[in-house]
């Protein structure tokens, strides 16, 4: 038996191929595995960001693939179809961390009634998040529609949650006006939401071609082109959530609000410009977020299920947002996925569609 896998050049994202790769049959499967059918997961400019940074932040290790390439992780659903687990049954649908691929094995530990970890050597050493799948067999919340919502949003909004606790709990450094780049992606309009929702005064910088959406999305109470940030008024401090990792711009805005700029936090890298050395810049420094901390610094400040819960509730304010503004596009078959994957790498996904694939025919 074999498994497809879709695989790119680690040094040249836009070189990339379909594979065979050998599996075990359900007999040879080790104790406890699992042999798993990948059916669908999501593709948004987030999974090229694992692949930009697949060697700094150990993606590439997750799903070893051959010399000098690299299988992307994605966020999908898989069915189980053999199971070497006395507790997890053929038939199950977990939703995790996969490869772009038709199958994966898992080596099924920690199993509880909600969840289990693949145990495999190489996929330790990473946040745990990045291993544990969850048994959503029946889960209505993970079904149809609201399953894709899951597989396309939930990790994005899960940073987007974690960025506007970090930035409440301080006061949001002061600012009045928070700045979002890459207006338009998932995780700053997820943002932008929350954001709204309690009050701030929010303004999104995007391309031109992405104005008409971001602006429709009624979440950004301005919305500014990137080149006019430096025509936005100055009077009033402001805190500045990165996505586009864009240096010039992000050089730009330090120098047009100088001290005004209160905070400024990195997230994203979706313009994928390279890092130019900026210097000391105006205002505060520049620093990146990093979610686990914030994860563990909640964890512990409220308890056991205290993230869960909140988490929850602010993807109950954000669903409504999502059912108006997003599309999912579905698309099978490698020809597709190869599609679908130069498309976001090159930036050509109209920021309405949100892409559900599968590399099954
Ligand atoms: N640090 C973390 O833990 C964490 C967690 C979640 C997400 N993120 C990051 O947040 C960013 C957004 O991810 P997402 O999945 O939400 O994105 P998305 O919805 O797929 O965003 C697409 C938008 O990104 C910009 N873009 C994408 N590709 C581009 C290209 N090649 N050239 C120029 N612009 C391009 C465009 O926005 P504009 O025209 O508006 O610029 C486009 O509309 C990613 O870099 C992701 O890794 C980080």
């Amino acid at each position: 038996m074999t498994s497809t896998d879709f695989i790119v050049a680690r040094d040249d994202l836009e070189q990339c191929k379909v594979i065979a790769t050998e599996l075990p049959d359900a007999d040879s499967l080790p104790p406890d595995a699992l042999l798993v059918k990948i059916d669908r997961f999501a593709f948004t400019a987030n999974n090229i960001t694992y692949a930009v940074l697949g060697d700094e932040l150990k993606y590439w290790q997750l799903f070893p693939a051959p010399n000098g390439f690299g299988n992307i992780p994605v966020w999908g659903f898989g069915q189980v179809i053999a199971s070497k687990h006395p507790s997890v049954a053929v038939g199950e649908r977990l939703f995790g961390y996969f490869p772009m691929a038709t199958h994966l094995v898992i080596e099924a530990t920690d199993v509880s009634k909600r969840g289990l970890r693949d145990g495999a050597a190489h996929r330790q050493g990473v946040a745990p998040v990045y291993n544990a799948y969850a048994r959503v067999s029946g889960d209505p919340a993970y079904d149809g529609r609201q399953g894709d919502y899951q597989a396309l949003l939930r990790p994005l909004f899960m940073l987007s949650f974690l960025v506007d606790d970090f930035l409440a709990e301080t006061g949001d450094f002061g600012a009045r006006t928070v700045l979002l780049s890459s207006a338009s992606s998932k995780t700053a309009f997820g943002l932008a939401h929350l954001l709204h929702t309690r009050g701030c005064k929010v303004i999104g910088l995007t391309s031109a071609g992405n104005t008409g959406f971001v602006t429709s999305l009624g979440c950004y109470d301005e919305v500014a082109t990137y080149d006019r940030v430096t025509s936005l008024p100055t009077d009033t401090p402001v805190a500045f959530v990165d996505m586009a990792g864009n240096s010039a711009l992000r050089a730009g805005l330090h120098q047009h609000f100088g001290e005004q700029m209160k905070c400024s936090v990195r997230v994203g890298l979706t313009h994928r410009a390279t890092d130019a050395d900026e210097g000391a810049l105006p205002g505060a420094k520049p620093r990146w977020f990093f979610a686990p901390d914030q994860i563990r610094k909640r964890a512990k400040e409220w308890g056991p299920g205290g993230i869960e819960q909140r988490f929850g509730a602010a993807w109950s304010g954000f669903a409504p947002l999502l059912q108006r503004s997003l599309s999912v596009v579905e698309s099978r078959g490698p020809e597709a996925v190869r599609r679908i994957y130069l498309d976001t790498l090159k930036g050509r996904i109209p920021p309405e569609q949100g892409h559900m694939l599968s590399l099954l025919g």
